[in-house]
């Protein structure tokens, strides 16, 4: 069983450290950054791919499982990355990129070249170029299938057209999986993130979605337990780190994921607690924050997937958000203290906490204003798609500008030199101008620092097993915007008191709370009277009871 004070960083290599100045970053810029991790104290690097690929999705469009993109570095790299971090007590887990490859991968060249055995690794359905299999949508925009004319068959891609999905109920393709896993736990990774694993299982016939995008037939699909059980046993992944990413799944299906009496992944992220600002489902139509239902869905999460019965990722940031700061809290005028309560919110919860590079340094959106400045596949498309729904080009500018997957790509804020300290030339991704303040140099000997605060936050889990270990329940309060849940074992119990909010609050206690056992807040004082405790701005408050 993973042991559950462990806290797991998210490298996105590109934007993280560029060792050779070309714009990029790499694996020997991780390399160099290594020790900055083992002060911060995590205990796990999940890094996301960098393995061949054309780079349309940022290597999540993978050419070939086992090598090294050369933008990336080399093979001794990637040796040495393990090696040094395993110096450091810091272990790798690596990204797969199971549901689809890139069409530049070889098994993709062969079936587009008509070769059958490899036509069935993919969903390749016979056809017309007028008449589209089905209406399913891509997550990119536009439609999931595309036709290739010599071949006359469409091919289902998800994701970007040249991102394949592969076709699960092909042992052949199972086997070839399991082998890429065996490959990389050989060279000592010691765990996996699959990317949308819960997509990988398509229904035995594919029909139009009347009331959707298609997502209902293949998401938590017919077969998905049944896959994940095999690939984990055959390749006795059992005891690894492994999460999975789960999009648009039920909480019903996650707890299956991750029991561990099922056999199948250590823990699961789930989406729904991102999508409180989406209205009415939709990433592009804009909506402040609906914290009342932010606040039933942890509480639905976290008492639904218990320890014992599954395990939950802990994440309000990864390199597919905008930064939570500036969704969820004040970048400018409470940027320490919002940037502190989300972090507290999520760290002292039951589950493992993943911190997204520049997340401990309070790392903002970037704030772009034309459309040159973006790079992702999805923003480029759907600045299309938003002004052929009718918008201006400033009001699609302005939708990017809150979701784009930009906003977490932006280079790691190293320093106030040129360029952040993350390179000597541009970067391949325009900064933030905020890099000259918001940066690690200058928060790494400040005792207040935001990065000073997730030191002690890791520290806590560690030192304090209610919180590692312990039950979660809720304490019911009036207000939607603010937070009350208690974490206990048989030695100690702790109280976690979250305002999610600008406004002043004020919280009637049913208990005593002595603020000489406070373990953690993000204000160096709280204001108890009588049985009222009135919180300041984003305030949180985490104090031992037991
Ligand atoms: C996941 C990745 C995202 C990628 C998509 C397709 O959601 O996190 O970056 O674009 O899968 O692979």
């Amino acid at each position: 069983m993973i042991k559950r004070d462990k806290v797991v960083y998210q490298i996105y290599p590109k934007s993280f450290k560029d060792s050779n100045g070309d714009g990029l970053g790499d694996i020997r810029g991780m390399i160099e950054k290594l020790d900055y991790l083992q002060d911060l104290g995590v205990d796990y690097i999940w890094s996301t791919p960098f393995f061949v690929s054309p780079q349309n999705d940022n290597g999540y469009d993978v050419a070939d499982y086992y090598n090294i993109d050369s933008r990336y570095g080399t093979m001794e790299d990637v040796e040495e990355l393990i090696s040094e971090a395993k110096k450091r007590n810091i272990g790798l887990m690596f990204d797969m990129v199971f549901n689809h490859t890139s069409t530049e991968h070889e098994w993709f060249k062969k079936a587009l070249a008509g070769d059958e055995k490899y036509q069935n690794y993919y969903i390749f359905k016979d056809g017309t170029p007028d008449k589209v299999p089905t209406n399913w949508a891509s997550k990119f925009g536009g439609s999931a299938w595309e036709y290739i004319p010599h071949l006359k068959k469409w091919y289902l891609h998800l994701f970007d057209k040249t991102q394949a999905d592969l076709n699960w109920d092909n042992p052949e393709v199972r086997d070839e999986l399991k082998k890429v896993i065996l490959f990389w736990k050989e060279k000592g990774v010691v765990g996996y993130r699959f990317d949308v694993v819960n997509l990988i299982s398509k229904p035995a016939t594919f029909e139009d979605d009347d009331i959707g995008d298609g997502r209902r037939f293949y998401t938590d699909g017919p077969n998905v337990h049944e896959y994940l059980k095999e690939l984990v046993k055959d390749t006795g992944m059992e005891d690894m780190m492994t999460v999975g990413e789960m999009s648009s799944t039920s909480l019903e299906n996650c707890v299956r994921y991750s029991n561990p009496d099922e056999g199948e992944l250590a823990m699961v992220f789930n989406f729904h607690h991102l999508k409180v600002d989406y209205k009415n489902g939709d990433k592009w139509t804009l909506q402040a924050p609906d914290y009342k239902q932010l606040k039933n869905l942890f509480k639905t999460w976290q008492l639904g997937i218990q320890e014992g019965n599954g395990l939950n990722a802990m994440f309000l940031c990864n390199h597919d958000q905008p930064r939570a700061i500036s969704r969820f809290g004040n970048d400018t005028k409470y940027w320490k203290e919002s940037a502190e309560m989300l972090a507290t919110l999520i760290h002292m919860m039951q589950g493992i906490p993943y911190i997204y590079q520049g997340e401990e340094l309070g790392m903002t959106n970037h704030g772009y204003t034309t459309i040159e400045q973006y790079r992702d596949v999805e923003s480029l498309n759907y600045y299309k798609i938003l002004m052929e729904r009718g918008m201006t080009s400033d009001e699609a500018l302005h939708v990017l500008n809150e979701r784009s997957r930009d906003n977490g790509r932006t280079p790691m804020q190293w320093n106030s030199d040129t360029y952040a300290g993350f390179s000597t030339v541009e970067p391949w991704i325009p900064l933030p101008e905020n890099y000259k303040t918001i940066n690690a140099e200058s928060e790494f000997h400040d005792e207040t620092s935001i990065y000073n605060y997730y030191k002690k936050l890791i520290q806590i889990r560690k030192n304090h097993r209610a919180i590692s270990y312990g039950s979660i329940s809720f304490i019911d309060n009036e207000d939607d915007e603010v937070i009350v849940y208690v974490r206990e074992c048989e030695e100690e119990r702790i109280v976690v008191i979250v305002n999610l909010v600008e406004d002043k609050k004020e919280l009637i206690l049913h208990e005593n709370l002595d603020l000489a056992s406070k373990i953690i807040s993000n204000y160096d004082s709280n204001e108890v009277n009588g049985n009222i405790l009135s919180l300041k701005p984003y305030e949180c408050l985490v104090i031992k009871t037991r």
